[in-house]
C-alpha cells in the first residue's frame, strides 16, 4: 500500500483542505505517512500569503527531492494548493522533479492523479484550472476511526475565494472569486460532525461576512452568515460555535446581535485591521476607515463584555510613514487586542501594492515588526494575567504540545489553557479555576475536577 506525506503550510483554510485530501488517499488505500524519506508520496499544500512561505515550501521540496529520488526514483512529489495555483507550470520548470503542480479548486482530483502518477499512466501533471461546484467537494473528513486521535474539534469550510482585492492580498488570484456552499450542504456535513464526536466547529472562509450574500441574501434582517450560524446552533452536541475570518467592512449589526442570542456561538473574534492609519486602510483598499473599526469593537465588547479580540497587522506597506506607524501602535494600545499577528509586507505577484511608490527596505520593515511586537506581546501578557482567579469553561483537546503529560483546552474566548487532567477528560467542557499565565499560555487548577 503506497504512503503519502502531506505537509501544510499556512491558513486554517489550507489544514482543512488537507484534511480533505488525507481522507480522500486514506480512503483509496494511501498510508498517511509521518517522514518524506520514507513515503512513496510526497505532497506539500502551499501558502503565498507571503514570499517567505513560498521559499520554506520550496526549500523543503528540494531537500525532499535531493534524498527520496535516490532511493526511490519512483516515487510521486506535488505541490498543492495557493502557490501550485499562482505558479503552475513554471515550478516544473524551476523543480524538474516536481511531477504534480494542482490548483486551489482541485483538491478532490488528488488522489486520482496521484494514481496515474504511480502507475506510470501519465508523466507529470499540472492542473490549476477554474472547475465550477469546487468549493462543494471540501467535505471529507478523517476523524475517529482513521484518525491518529479523536478530534473534537474540527474545520468546517463554507466558501471559496474573496472578491475584496486589498492591495496586498494574492488571495483572490489564488483562491478565485467567491463561491459558497448551501447552508443544507453545511448543515449535514456538521450534523455529521456532531455524530462523531465533534463538539467544536469553525467555519472557515476568507471572508466569511460575505457568505451568501448573492445567492442567499437576507432574510427577516438576518445576513446569509447569521442564518447558517444559526442553523448550525440547532445541532444537538455541537456546543461550540467559531468562525475565521470575519472582515470589519460589511460586519452587520445582525452579526454583533447574533452572539447575544446564541449561546453557542463563542466570545471570540478574529477582526484583521492591518493598519491603524486611515491613510494606509485606503492604500490597502480595506473599504473602512480605523473609527468604524473602533465602533464596530465597541459594539462587540457592548454586547459581549468578556469577548477575545485577535487581528492581523501589516507593518511596512508602501509608503507607510512613521506617523502611520504611531497610529499603528496607538490603536493597539486603544483596542487591547487579546492577540495579534503582525506580517511584514511581502510584496507578491499582480498585486497592486507590489509596485506602488514608497516600497521600504527590509531593514526598516524588520524593525517596524519589532515594535508593534513588542507592544501586542506587552498587551497579550496583560490581558493573559487579568485571567488569573477566574473559573472558565475550557473543551480539552489533547496532550500539551509542549509538554505531552498535560493536558490543553481552550477557553471560549480562544485562550490556550494547560492543567493537570486525565485521558478520559479529552473531548470534555470542563470548569477550570485560572491559576497561573504565563506570557503565551494560561495554567488551570485541576481541583476543581474532582466532581468529574
Ligand atoms: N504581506 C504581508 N502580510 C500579508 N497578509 C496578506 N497579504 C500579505 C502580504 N502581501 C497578512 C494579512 C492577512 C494575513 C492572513 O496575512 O494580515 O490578514
Amino acid at each position: 500500500m503506497p504512503s503519502v506525506y502531506l505537509k501544510t503550510y499556512g491558513c486554517q483554510m489550507n489544514e482543512r483542505d488537507s484534511d480533505a485530501v488525507a481522507a480522500q488517499l486514506v480512503a483509496k488505500g494511501y498510508s498517511l505517512a509521518t517522514n518524506a524519506d520514507s513515503a512513496d508520496v510526497v505532497l506539500l499544500n502551499t501558502c503565498s500569503v507571503r514570499d517567505a512561505a513560498e521559499q520554506k515550501a520550496i526549500h523543503k521540496m528540494e531537500a525532499v527531492a535531493g534524498r527520496l529520488r535516490k532511493k526511490r526514483p519512483a516515487a510521486v512529489l506535488g505541490f498543492l494548493g495557493c502557490m501550485a495555483q499562482s505558479r503552475g507550470g513554471e515550478l516544473i520548470d524551476q523543480l524538474p522533479d516536481v511531477d504534480l503542480v494542482l490548483g486551489t479548486q482541485k483538491f478532490h482530483r488528488t488522489a486520482g492523479y496521484v494514481d496515474d502518477l504511480l502507475q506510470q499512466r501519465r508523466e507529470k501533471i499540472v492542473d490549476i484550472d477554474d472547475e465550477a461546484g469546487s468549493e462543494g467537494t471540501i467535505r471529507e473528513h478523517l476523524l475517529n476511526g482513521n484518525a491518529p486521535k479523536k478530534s473534537v474539534t474540527t474545520f468546517v469550510s463554507i466558501m471559496q475565494g474573496c472578491n475584496q482585492y486589498c492591495a496586498f492580498c494574492i488571495v483572490p488570484y489564488t483562491r478565485g472569486r467567491e463561491r459558497c456552499r448551501s447552508i443544507e450542504d453545511i448543515f449535514a456535513e456538521c450534523r455529521e460532525l456532531a455524530d462523531r464526536g465533534v463538539k467544536e466547529i469553525t467555519l472557515l472562509g476568507q471572508i466569511v461576512n460575505s457568505y451568501g450574500k448573492r445567492e442567499i441574501g437576507v432574510q427577516d434582517g438576518k445576513s446569509a452568515f447569521v442564518q447558517l450560524i444559526e442553523a448550525v446552533h440547532a445541532i444537538d452536541g455541537i456546543e461550540r460555535i467559531r468562525f475565521t475570518s470575519p472582515h470589519p467592512k460589511g460586519y452587520g449589526e445582525d452579526l454583533v446581535e447574533a452572539y447575544a442570542r446564541l449561546p453557542k456561538l463563542v466570545e471570540h473574534a478574529h477582526l484583521p485591521v492591518q493598519s491603524g492609519s486611515n491613510r494606509m486602510l485606503k492604500l490597502m483598499h480595506r473599504g473602512y476607515t480605523r473609527e468604524r473599526f473602533e465602533e464596530l469593537v465597541g459594539q462587540l465588547r457592548t454586547t459581549v463584555p468578556d469577548i477575545g479580540i485577535g487581528t492581523d497587522i501589516i507593518v511596512g506597506f508602501p509608503g507607510e510613514t512613521d506617523a502611520d506607524l504611531e497610529q499603528t501602535l496607538d490603536l493597539c494600545c486603544e483596542i487591547q487586542f487579546d492577540n495579534a499577528y503582525i506580517f511584514k509586507y511581502s510584496p507578491r505577484r499582480n498585486t497592486p501594492a507590489a509596485t506602488m511608490p514608497g516600497q521600504l527596505p527590509e531593514a526598516e520593515i524588520e524593525a517596524r515588526h519589532t515594535a508593534v511586537l513588542k507592544t501586542v506581546d506587552e498587551i497579550r501578557a496583560r490581558r493573559l494575567r487579568d485571567h488569573v482567579g477566574r473559573e472558565m469553561q475550557i473543551l480539552v483537546e489533547g496532550p500539551s504540545r509542549r509538554n505531552p503529560a498535560r493536558l490543553e483546552g481552550r477557553t471560549r474566548c480562544n485562550k490556550i489553557v494547560v492543567f493537570e487532567g486525565a485521558t478520559r477528560h479529552i473531548g470534555q467542557l470542563l470548569p477550570l479555576r485560572i491559576t497561573e499565565a504565563t506570557r503565551t499560555t494560561l495554567y488551570g487548577d485541576p481541583a476543581v475536577l474532582n466532581c468529574h
